[in-house]
């Protein structure tokens, strides 16, 4: 018998995930854009979730400028606020995708410790890695918000890929260049890869 005589648990009346999905007719998933700033991955995630919604799929982006400036507006860019960063938006996405929507999240998230964490938290199952492998040359010369142009005058400290590290992905389960490729393109090869794990199959 438990020894927690006032707690009542509740979960066979709580409807589950798969009530969620059954409900949207999708598997949820964690789409996870990783690689520099300017390489992309705000972009296709936009792109991606217009594709998305077009075809009747319910979904949600997370992104690095609106998280921070919001729930994570008290954190910088040091290792451990990266990391905490992450952690929390890897607890949104869990909620997120307990409730069948399928998340698209847009983040540097720069190591592989901190991608890994992320995964832990939500489960290698439903997490999609896609590494947007711009090099950083290209970011640099397109230079959308003038952020490289201030770390390298030292007006930005901990600026990833010039005094702070970008580890790439070991084995992304997709990666696009998108200094190769143009946004169509990359985005045919995410989907290829993700329909087929969020297509409801009865
Ligand atoms: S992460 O490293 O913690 O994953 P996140 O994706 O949330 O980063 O935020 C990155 C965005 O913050 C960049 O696109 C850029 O606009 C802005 N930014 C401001 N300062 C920095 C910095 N020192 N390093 C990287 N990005 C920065």
């Amino acid at each position: 018998m438990s020894k927690n005589k006032n707690i009542h648990p509740v979960f066979d009346k709580i409807l589950t995930r798969d009530d969620k999905e059954r409900l949207l007719r999708q598997r949820s998933k964690v789409l996870w854009f990783t690689g520099l700033s300017g390489a992309g991955k705000t972009t296709l995630a936009a792109e991606l979730e217009k594709r998305l919604n077009y075809n009747g799929y319910l979904t949600q982006i997370l992104d690095g400028d609106n998280i921070r400036s919001g729930i994570n507006n008290n954190l910088g860019f040091t290792e451990e606020d990266r990391m905490e960063n992450i952690r929390r938006i890897s607890e949104v996405s869990k909620l997120l995708i307990h409730s069948g929507v399928i998340t698209l999240n847009s983040f540097i998230s720069p190591t592989r410790e901190i991608r890994h964490r992320a995964m832990e938290i939500i489960g290698k199952e439903n997490f999609i890695e896609i590494y947007v492998s711009t090099p950083i040359e290209v970011c640099e010369e397109r230079d959308t918000k003038g952020l490289y142009k201030k770390a390298r005058e030292g007006k930005i400290k901990n600026f990833t890929g010039i005094d702070s590290p970008f580890e790439p992905p070991v084995s992304p389960d997709v990666e696009v260049d998108t200094s190769i490729l143009t946004i169509e393109e990359s985005l045919d090869r995410i989907i290829k890869i993700v329909l087929p794990k969020i297509t409801f199959w009865v």
